[in-house]
């Protein structure tokens, strides 16, 4: 299971991020809050997923979490860094199976979809799951 985990969000994703870094810290993992510092100052998602991907490919984290308003433009951003897997989860379901299938080792968040209890439900099964291997470590080589 994984301990240290490198967690950043744009202007959209900053509110949910700061619940989601007070969450992890009273849970007792070590966390490197990536940025961005505040919700009124307009930034741009590439950069903060460009932090988290850093982070896990360099070692430095064990898992990464990125919040932007849908999710969907800090995990495309994360993505394209070689050897990050980035789910974006909208349920606890798809927070699952992307570990137990894909082997995700980074929560991609949509801060302006789902609430913050799904935020942690999804967090917190992200964290807790297991890759299944098997058949899927297979398919998950061929990701690159
Ligand atoms: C910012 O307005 C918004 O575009 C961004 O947070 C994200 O939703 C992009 O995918």
């Amino acid at each position: 299971m994984p301990k240290s985990i490198a967690i950043a969000a744009d202007h959209a994703g900053f509110d949910l991020k700061a619940k989601l870094v007070d969450e992890l810290r009273s849970t007792g993992y070590d966390v490197s809050d990536l940025g961005t510092d505040d919700a009124s100052t307009s930034v741009d998602y590439p950069d903060f997923g460009k932090a988290v991907a850093e982070a896990v490919t360099s070692g430095k984290a064990d898992c990464g979490v990125v919040v932007c308003g849908t999710g969907i433009g800090i995990s495309i951003a994360a993505n394209r860094h070689p050897g990050v897997r980035a789910a974006l989860c909208h349920d606890e379901t798809s927070a699952r199976l992307c570990r137990e299938h894909n082997d995700a080792n980074v929560l991609a968040l949509g801060a302006r979809l789902i609430g913050e209890v799904v935020a942690k439900d999804c967090l917190h099964t992200f964290l807790n799951t297991e890759f299944a291997g098997d058949r899927h470590a297979r398919r998950v080589t061929k990701l690159g």
